[in-house]
């Protein structure tokens, strides 16, 4: 039997401990603090304090004021940093102040028609941000086997794309193009005439005057309407260029969440990808594929995984992801890396911009990996018939551009030849229209039928002739 004191003794020490215990777990773990140790170009080290990859740390400039930081690697006890706001006033031994957070990215249907940067702040003259909702800028896994399949078919109000190269709920594309081609407008037009609930539109390592252009003239207050844009120009850092497309991808992410179809569009996964090099090669990782380290193709398919349906009752993020082929080479490592992790692509050709057919969508080029899967039987064989005619023509222009070619030895390239017109005012599309899914079929279907009857049409004819001729 214990004795009473004793046992009333430990009560009250256990009623003591457990006092001072909740006690010390209701104050902040205490902040080892750092100092800065060296800083070269945008790579700041520290030691004395910890933090893991990804977690913001403060570093107090000569003003006062903090400058913010991301953790990006470490060596033995020393931390790599980078900035995610402006650099200035940093000093030998600056004090280095872990925050014990990841970044996070405000969402919330505040959002709409709003325009922010890479760090969530609002660029346009509409006030400060009311979203309360903060999520990780990381983005949560979804496991892919309980994600939807991708069934139906996103209208995005462009023709040619439509009819020739849908593009299905949740499915993830590449744009594929040279500057200057056309890829802004484009995306702009999905913008405007998609039938998508949202649009989330990341502008990322662009010119400066590309984002005021994009937003004024080619969203216009139309486009803005059901649409956020995250703006991280080229001349943020290069963290903030990766915050901004990690941020257009949690918005969208968010938004999905919420049962809506969103489209995102990604202008460009090159200038990204290119981002990430800058900071892998800033912190000593050596180059391997034509420049760009390894974590460059890592960190890829980790944003654009992020796209797609969501799991059961979840809405569906179609992405689209442009990508820079400069000197229209195909086989640059990016190019080469996207084309591999995304569900098929669209080509916009230099040589169709340089005789003023816009969109310049190269029809032979591009692909739906979808489509199949998206559309029914007799869309996919026109889709085939207009790919034929096309490209009869295509890989017989030589000769018939030099007259080489006799009209009436081939009725396949007749018949190509005489529908070449109707083909490329198929694909064209004036920035101000915009054509529903059904109203692309239907004109497809009108399109291929006129080559129908205009083929049998010259058979008659020609057999007439032949008849008529003496013997
Ligand atoms: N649908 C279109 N109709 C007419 N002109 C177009 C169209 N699309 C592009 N253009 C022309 O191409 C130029 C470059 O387009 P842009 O979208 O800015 O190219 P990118 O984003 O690929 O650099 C535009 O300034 C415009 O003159
Ligand atoms: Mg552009």
């Amino acid at each position: 039997m214990s004795d009473p004191l004793i046992e009333q003794a430990r009560l009250d020490w256990m009623t003591a401990l457990a006092r001072v215990g909740s006690e010390a777990r209701r104050h902040a773990r205490p902040v080892v603090e750092g100092v800065l140790t060296r800083m070269v170009g945008l790579t700041l080290e520290a030691v004395g304090c910890q933090a893991p990859i990804g977690a913001r740390c403060d570093v107090i400039n000569a003003g006062g004021e903090r400058v913010e930081t991301e953790v990006v690697g470490f060596a033995g006890d020393r931390l790599y940093l980078m900035p995610t706001s402006e650099v200035r006033g940093l000093t030998p031994n600056a004090r280095v102040i872990p925050t014990h957070h990841g970044s996070d990215a405000q969402v919330g249907p505040e959002l709409l028609g709003r325009v922010i940067d890479g760090r969530g702040r609002p660029l346009d003259d509409r006030g400060p941000l009311r979203a309360r909702q903060k999520v990780a800028l990381a983005g949560k896994e979804i496991n892919p086997l309980a994600r939807t399949p991708i069934r139906d078919v996103l209208d995005v109000g462009v023709r040619a794309i439509n009819a020739l190269c849908p593009i299905g709920r949740g499915q993830r594309m590449g744009l594929f193009a040279g500057s200057g081609v056309g890829k802004s407008i484009l995306l702009g037009m999905m913008t405007r005439y998609t039938a998508a609930d949202i649009v989330v539109v990341g502008l990322i390592g662009e010119r400066g005057r590309e984002v005021k252009e994009f937003v004024q003239e080619i969203l216009g207050a139309q486009g803005l309407r059901k649409a956020v844009v995250v703006a991280a120009p080229a001349d943020a850092s290069p963290l903030s260029r990766i915050h901004g497309a990690m941020q257009a991808t949690s918005i969208a992410e968010y938004f999905r969440d919420q049962g809506k179809n969103v489209l995102l569009l990604m202008d460009s996964l090159t200038r990204f990808a290119q981002a990430q090099r800058e900071i892998a090669l800033a912190i000593g990782e050596p180059p391997a594929t034509k420049g760009y380290p390894p974590s460059v193709f890592a960190r890829l398919p980790q944003l654009v995984e992020r796209a797609g349906n969501g799991a059961r009752n979840a809405g569906s993020i179609t992405a689209f992801y442009t990508v820079l082929v400069e000197g229209d080479d195909h086989n640059d490592p990016i190019a080469d890396a996207a084309r591999a992790i995304l569900d098929g692509h669209i080509v916009l050709s230099r040589q169709l911009a340089d005789v003023g057919l816009y969109p310049a969508i190269d029809i032979e080029s591009s692909i739906s990996r979808l489509a199949p899967q998206i559309t029914r039987p007799e869309q996919q064989r026109q889709i085939q018939q207009f790919k034929r005619i096309y490209g009869l023509y295509q890989h017989n222009r030589d000769l018939i551009s030099v007259g080489a070619y006799q009209r009436g030895s081939d009725p396949a390239i007749d018949e190509a030849i005489r529908m070449q017109p109707k083909l490329i005012e198929f694909i064209a599309q004036d920035i101000e229209q915009s054509f529903g899914f059904d109203a692309s079929l239907a004109e497809l279907d009108a399109l291929l039928a006129s080559a129908a009857d205009e083929s049998a049409a010259a058979a008659s004819a020609a057999s007439a002739a032949t008849d008529e001729a003496p013997a």
